[in-house]
């Protein structure tokens, strides 16, 4: 049995980081981990122009503890209202690594993403000139469309004919949760990725909804049934390099969760790498895990893979994580993947 695993540092190719009180609390488990993140731009406002992603940047560092090393990758919202010229000069700054896509209602903090998809063409295809990437949220928010359906549903409509009508874009299908949705990048030649999370290769819609129903399992995309958690954990094992680690690390406090409207997110920065280990462990896979996790995603982006490395280790005896982590504005529930976790970061 393995008994330590070294990689390269990996990376977290999409994060809520928050702002304030929560993205003080929830950095540094991010930080120790990871050396890089997407950093998702859904805050309230929204991160919309060069300057806000600049100055959000900047409270991400002001809020690192001292001595941790870790780089914001930042990210733009796009609007109907996106100017591609403070695209074009964020990317030239060096300030921004991708664009962002909401379909307006699609998920937490979207309703200032795009409706009309036309609207954003001529941002689509500076993007494209530019090689900058677009990560895509793939799911359509019509009210007419079953939940469980939005993804694939994204792809026909709205994906694919956005891909077809600007040649040369880079996609990055986030959190997918579907065969259809990897089917469809595996379809793809060049150009086209996706980010998986942890959780999604642990829970399926029943450990959402089953025997009552789990909060903190709730997040979107929804966890879909166990087919497609199969074919997810299949294809982040597989070694294609088009499919890379994104946690969606998504804290909420817990009375923002456990309420009769609770908000949709999981929060797993403190212990996705464990995760990790045990589903690819469990796969036979663990020599894949470093691909997934710290070469792929950088090698989609172009950027430089990083020099540091992670070590992780497996106990006889299962490694404790607190169940949450405080903040000022209260709890904040850390992802249980109902499993006991024998691998741990050895810090
Ligand atoms: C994210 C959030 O809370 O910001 N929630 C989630 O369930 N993943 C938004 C998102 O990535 O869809
Ligand atoms: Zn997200």
């Amino acid at each position: 049995m393995t008994a330590s695993l070294t990689i390269t540092r990996p990376d977290d190719w999409h994060l809520h980081l928050r702002d304030g009180a929560v993205l003080r609390a929830v950095l540094p488990a991010t930080a120790r981990h990871f050396a890089r993140a997407i950093i998702m731009p859904n805050l309230v406002p929204p991160v919309v122009t060069g300057a806000d992603a600049a100055a959000y940047r900047d409270r991400i560092r002001a809020a690192l503890p001292h001595g941790q090393d870790f780089t914001p990758l930042m990210t733009l919202y796009l609007t109907e209202d996106t100017d591609p010229d403070d695209v074009a000069d964020a990317h030239a700054a060096g300030l921004i690594a991708a664009v962002k896509l909401y379909p307006a209602g699609a998920t937490t903090n979207s309703a200032s993403g795009v409706r009309d998809f036309d609207r954003v063409r001529p941002v689509l295809e500076r993007l494209a000139d530019l090689g900058l990437p677009l990560c895509v949220h793939g799911e359509v928010s019509d009210a007419e469309v079953d939940i469980f359906d939005r993804e694939a549903v994204f792809i026909d409509r709205v994906l694919d004919p956005i891909r077809r009508a600007t040649p040369g874009l880079r996609v990055v299908l986030e959190h997918v949760t579907t065969r259809e949705g990897l089917e469809y990048v595996r379809s793809a030649d060049t150009g086209l990725g996706a980010t998986i999370t942890a959780h999604h290769l642990v829970i399926n819609r029943n450990h959402l909804l089953s025997g009552g129903i789990r909060p903190h399992y709730y997040c979107l995309p929804v966890a879909k049934r166990e087919t497609h958690r199969r074919a997810l954990v299949a294809a982040a094992t597989s070694g294609d390099a088009r499919f890379f680690l994104g946690t969606d690390s998504a804290p909420h406090v817990n009375a923002a969760k456990e309420t009769a409207c609770g908000c949709a997110g999981c929060f797993t920065a403190p212990n996705a790498m464990a995760v990790l280990a045990h589903v690819f462990e469990a796969e036979e896979a663990l020599e894949r895990l470093e691909g997934f996790t710290s070469i792929n995603g950088a090698g989609f982006y172009g950027m430089a893979q990083n020099t540091g490395s992670l070590t992780l280790v497996r106990g006889d005896e299962a490694a404790s994580c607190p169940p949450s982590i405080p903040t000022e504005d209260g709890p904040v529930t850390v992802f249980d993947p109902g499993f006991p976790l024998h691998w741990s970061v050895s810090e």
